[in-house]
């Protein structure tokens, strides 16, 4: 082919590119289309890169001149290109902004996340604060010795709460008599263990669950307790007026009279009953008495309370010459239906939903 004859072809395809490529490049609406369409144009196996390939047999002088040609068609080529993609770009972000929004504000499928039961809270809650009076956790059998639950802790033989009727008792083995193990009635026996197993100085706080043949409004056959006691040389009355004083004023409130009442238990002497004034109708405040639940009296009974008898020092080894200590032992179902103001005790046991997110 004679060097003519190429510039010529080289013309003609120079002209074919130019005149395809404004309607090519117009026809397309998506980004890849407008890349294949750049690729088949100016791309490295493109037709502008496949005409150059006919420039070495075009002489020096002529080839700068068709070279420059070439050039300014490739640069309107990228110019349209470009612009075509940010026409492309636009359109989309236009469509995307006009389109119906997504409503974020739907309320989505919750998982509703469970939590501790009010129990375990006011549970928690008295052991963080005997804790931080530097008391000790300890825990205690539940099936228990009929000899740890009652006799150990001064119970006389005939006392009502050794009766059959009240407690239950683990079927004996044959010819044993009375029954040797029974659920434990109280949370009482953590104090023979603990004693039994310790040396004083020891302050112990002792949560867990307890059994009695009850079932009423007030009384359910499986309830709980903290039990908590403390040993040493020269423990006094004080001391334990001192920290159960402490003691409701941190989980009731500062303002919360107390009032520390006579009464009897077989493993303590003297022994005590503590009341607090009534924390719904406040009539410490008011100077007057009453409401249903303290039925009328202004004061409501939280726990039993006392000395440690000797008989019990003596029946775990200690020697009550030389040491003292107190003992206090307290329902949480009870502080957890005066902190609520929940009328039947069951409602804590039902374990329905509908009622414990209430609290
Ligand atoms: N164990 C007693 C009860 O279940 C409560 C109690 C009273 C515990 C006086 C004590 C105490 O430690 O000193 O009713």
């Amino acid at each position: 082919m004679s060097e003519a004859d190429v510039i010529a072809k080289f013309e003609a395809g120079l002209q074919a590119i130019a005149s395809d490529y404004p309607a090519a490049f117009g026809a397309c609406s998506t980004e890849p289309a407008l890349r294949a369409v750049n690729a088949r144009l100016v791309g490295p196996q493109g037709e502008l890169n496949l005409l150059l390939k006919l420039l070495p047999e075009v002489a020096k002088e002529k080839r700068r001149e068709v070279g420059q040609r070439s050039n300014q068609l490739k640069n309107q080529i990228q110019q349209t290109f470009q612009a075509k993609l940010a026409e492309i770009a636009r359109a989309a972000r236009d469509a995307e902004l006009s389109a119906t929004p997504l409503d974020i504000s739907l309320p989505g499928r919750s998982h509703k996340p469970g939590r501790l039961h009010p129990l375990t809270r006011i549970k928690h809650d008295i052991i963080d604060i005997f804790v931080s009076f530097g008391f000790d956790v300890a825990e205690a059998p539940e099936v228990e010795l009929y000899d740890i639950n009652f006799n150990k802790l001064g119970f006389p033989p005939d006392h009502p709460a050794t009766d059959m009727q009240d407690s239950f008792f683990i079927a004996p083995p044959a010819g044993s008599d009375p029954p040797s193990t029974l659920l434990r009635t109280h949370t009482s026996n953590v104090q023979i263990r603990e004693m039994s197993r310790r040396q004083p100085p020891l302050a112990i706080i002792s949560p867990g669950v307890c059994y009695r043949r009850d079932d009423d409004l007030t009384h359910s056959p499986m309830f709980m307790q903290v039990e908590g006691f403390m040993v040493d040389e020269g423990v006094t009355f004080a001391h334990l007026k001192g920290v159960l004083t402490r003691f409701v004023h941190r989980m009731f409130g500062p303002e919360i009279p107390v009032r520390f009442r006579p009464s009897y238990f077989p493993f303590v002497e003297p022994g005590g009953e503590l009341d607090i004034g009534c924390v719904f109708c406040k009539s410490w405040e008011r100077h007057k008495t009453g409401c249903r639940v303290c039925k009328d009296s202004g004061w409501i009974e939280i726990l039993g309370c006392g000395m440690i008898h000797p008989t019990v020092l003596r029946n775990v080894g200690y020697d009550p010459q030389r040491v003292t200590g107190f003992a206090f032992g307290m329902g949480i179902d009870r502080t957890a239906m005066l902190r609520y103001g929940i009328s039947d005790i069951r409602n804590l046991y039902d374990n329905d939903p509908r009622f414990l997110t209430q609290l």
